[in-house]
């Protein structure tokens, strides 16, 4: 098999799961699964009774079943949780030196689930996206993905120079760490004190050395030819290629380059600075993917005449059947679009990350300021916190989307609260898996896509209401899918489980 046209994009948390990277790569192309918060996602589907069985028959092979057993004990509800009640928590990712903790077990173990459904019953390739900045549990979650057998990984929304090193240790079950990246504001000197670091050791798993993994290949996403040739001559290992990610793409974006504009409807000008020199992608001599708007078959010729090895699509497949968002949620996007409404805008304080995040407009969703304003600040999963050293030397966490009391008591500006949308909470009510609060009250949705939203609409044929990753694939390749004349999942190698 090849090197794949078509990327689909990694899209957390859990809207590219193992159903969607599994359909994808049946296909023929690199299916992605992601592994933000996917520890949360785990103990979540647990406590929803995981009804086909199939989250358990996955942690069934799992090689270190003590750790298994313990975390079904603690989650896992065989008949889901009692009518308006709240999900058991996963621990918070902190920095806890060499000690193993619960929450790496559980990123591990996600991260295994998840790639192990997606590689299951056919010979596709299926890699794992991480976000750079969600850096605590990053390390656990790269050696389960790789023992689930991972064959890429893509890396954004920073500069994962670290990795490629990690994964080379990870490969060989060896301890692999990261530099925390602290808050530069309380760096003052940073050379004066020992930076701390995010360490993972897989003995402490029940690693015992054993069979080398394959080490996958690492493919870093960004937003300029700079970065690319930085990572390329500077990382802590090799890199297979990149992917190429411009500002109209969902999810996160890169901020403009230089001094921030913003348009009269306060969104971030992008300009000539913001656009890649595919020459020098080119010159670089790694194969490259061309990410943000390409979503068509005519934006795939483009990309290959550019000399790209081909696409990464994430708007079309995040709103087809197999993707994870919550059925009701993608059906009434797709509504509005037909409807010809429907808008994004990219959003430059919803994000605690201070990235520009793209929001889709949809009633009685985050995107609307009131329904917003009406919620109670609340920071319990804690992904998305920055690192900053507190006066006594000790590593303390902070984000700007808590409760702003909190915040500033942490030594955080209340300036920067302002906007700041819970997107741990919010993303994962996208995928039906949203906590619900004493009183019975639930955390709302917020949903992103590219600027091309409105393309989805192509995809449907006519008296269909949903389309599947067949359609997307077929849709990108210029061929014609194969009309199974149902509304059903349309996954071709196995039954929908
Ligand atoms: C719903 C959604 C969630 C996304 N989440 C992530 C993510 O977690 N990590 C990431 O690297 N990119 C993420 N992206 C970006 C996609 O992987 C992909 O690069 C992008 O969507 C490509 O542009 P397009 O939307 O115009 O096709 C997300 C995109 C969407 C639509």
């Amino acid at each position: 098999m090849g090197i794949a046209k078509i990327i689909q994009g990694g899209m957390g948390v859990a809207v590219s799961d193992w159903r969607l990277a599994r359909a994808v790569a049946s296909y023929g192309q690199l299916g992605v699964v992601s592994g933000t918060g996917i520890d949360t996602v785990l103990v979540r589907r647990l406590q929803d009774g995981d009804p086909a069985g199939v989250i358990r028959r996955a942690m069934a092979s799992f090689p270190f079943q003590d750790l298994v057993r313990s975390v079904l004990h603690q989650y896992f509800l065989p008949d889901g949780r009692a009518p308006g009640k709240g999900y058991k928590l996963a621990p918070r990712p902190g920095v806890t030196g060499r000690r193993p903790t619960l929450q790496q077990a559980l990123a591990m173990l996600g991260s295994y689930v998840e790639v192990f459904l997606a590689k299951e019953g056919h010979p596709g390739k299926v890699g794992i996206n991480l976000l750079t900045k969600v850096q605590l549990p990053n390390l656990a979650s790269l050696y389960g993905a790789m023992l689930a057998g991972v064959d890429y990984v893509l890396m954004g929304a920073g500069i994962p120079r670290e990795i490629p090193g990690a994964l080379d240790r990870l490969a060989q079950h060896l301890p692999a760490k990261l530099k925390l990246d602290l808050s530069p504001a309380e760096r003052t000197d940073p050379d004066a004190t020992e930076v701390p670091t995010v360490d993972f050791v897989p003995e402490n798993f029940g690693a015992d050395g054993g069979r080398p993994l394959e080490r996958p290949a690492f493919l870093p996403i960004v937003a300029s030819h700079s970065l690319a040739g930085v990572l390329q001559k500077k990382a802590s290992g090799s890199i297979e290629g990149f992917v190429v990610e411009g500002p109209t793409a969902g999810g996160h974006n890169a901020p403009p380059r230089g001094k921030s504009t913003y348009d009269e409807t306060g969104q971030p000008v992008y300009g000539e600075r913001d656009l890649v020199d595919l020459e020098k992608m080119r010159d670089l001599g790694l194969p490259f993917w061309l990410a943000g708007g390409y979503g068509s078959h005519e934006g795939l010729e483009e990309a290959l005449a550019q000399g790209a090895a081909g696409i990464q699509v994430g708007t079309l497949f995040a709103y087809c059947r197999e993707s994870g968002i919550a059925t009701e949620l993608k059906a009434r996007v797709l509504d509005q679009l037909v409807a010809g409404r429907g808008t994004v805008r990219t959003d430059p304080r919803a994000s605690p990350t201070g990235f520009p995040f793209k929001v889709v407009s949809l009633d009685g969703s985050l995107s609307d300021e009131a329904v917003y304003g009406a919620r109670r600040r609340i920071c319990d999963l804690g992904y998305l916190r920055e690192a900053y050293q507190t006066t006594d030397g000790s590593v303390g966490f902070r984000c700007p989307a808590e409760p702003v009391e909190d915040y500033v008591r942490k030594g955080g500006d209340a300036a920067d609260t302002v906007g700041r949308k819970c997107l741990c909470n919010a993303l994962l009510a996208d995928i039906g898996a949203g906590q619900v609060r004493k009183g019975g009250s639930r955390e709302l949705p917020l949903l992103t896509s590219g600027d091309d939203l409105a393309t989805v609409t192509r995809l449907l044929r006519p008296g269909r209401s949903t389309y599947g990753a067949a359609d997307v694939l077929a849709f990108l390749l210029g061929t014609t899918a194969p009309d199974d004349g149902t509304q059903a999942e349309a996954v071709p190698v196995l039954s929908a489980n």
